[in-house]
């Protein structure tokens, strides 16, 4: 990795955050192998997928006022979800990534969308089992992944659904698209 992606990510959103990249990477990197994509294009994607995550709130939503991203009510319900797009922004105006491809995983990883792509689904769901990665249910994700990550990204996104409607929280669109997109697909291969 060039030392000036690594110092500007570790300026911006902190070691810790870093380091987390590193083993979504990780993570990544087997199920490349696995599902047959691009290593470098995954390696590219886990590493800036965070790029965005800006500590501190305002900051956040003054790089995505200037990157002109709309923070709709559910974004602004669950903050945590502006910084995947603004991370896309970042990702091609600051570190010079112009492959649609890569752009694509990193704007959504948190939320998945319709119609996935496998890079698409390895970044989502290596973020959400990184080794690091304790809360409830994750063991399921990560011994479903090998096997079918199609059903994975579905236990996971039932597990994310399950805590907003804990929490109250709106659910963004995009995830219940990407759910039933999944769900159809498992039932057709039955
Ligand atoms: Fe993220
Ligand atoms: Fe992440």
């Amino acid at each position: 990795m060039e030392d000036r992606i690594r110092e500007d990510l570790v300026r911006d959103i902190g070691i810790k955050r870093f380091e987390h990249s590193l083993r979504v990477i990780e993570v990544a990197m087997k199920l490349c192998d696995i599902y047959k994509v691009d290593r470098d294009k995954a390696y590219m994607a886990c590493l800036l997928h965070d790029c965005g995550k800006f500590q501190d709130e305002n900051n956040l939503l003054k790089h995505s006022h200037k990157f002109d991203i709309i923070l709709d009510e559910v974004m602004m319900d669950n903050k945590e979800l502006i910084h995947a797009p603004l991370s896309a922004k970042i990702a091609e105006y600051r570190y010079g990534i112009d492959d649609r491809d890569i752009l694509s995983a990193i704007c959504y990883h948190t939320t998945g969308k319709e119609d996935m792509t496998l890079l698409e689904k390895i970044v989502f769901i290596s973020d959400y089992i990184e080794p690091a990665r304790s809360f409830p249910g994750v063991d399921e994700v990560r011994n479903l992944v090998y096997r079918d990550i199609d059903r994975s990204i579905v236990l996971a996104m039932d597990n994310t659904i399950g805590f907003l409607i804990s929490r109250n929280k709106l659910i963004s669109d995009r995830t219940v698209n990407a759910r039933n997109d999944l769900m159809i697909s498992i039932k057709r291969r039955g």
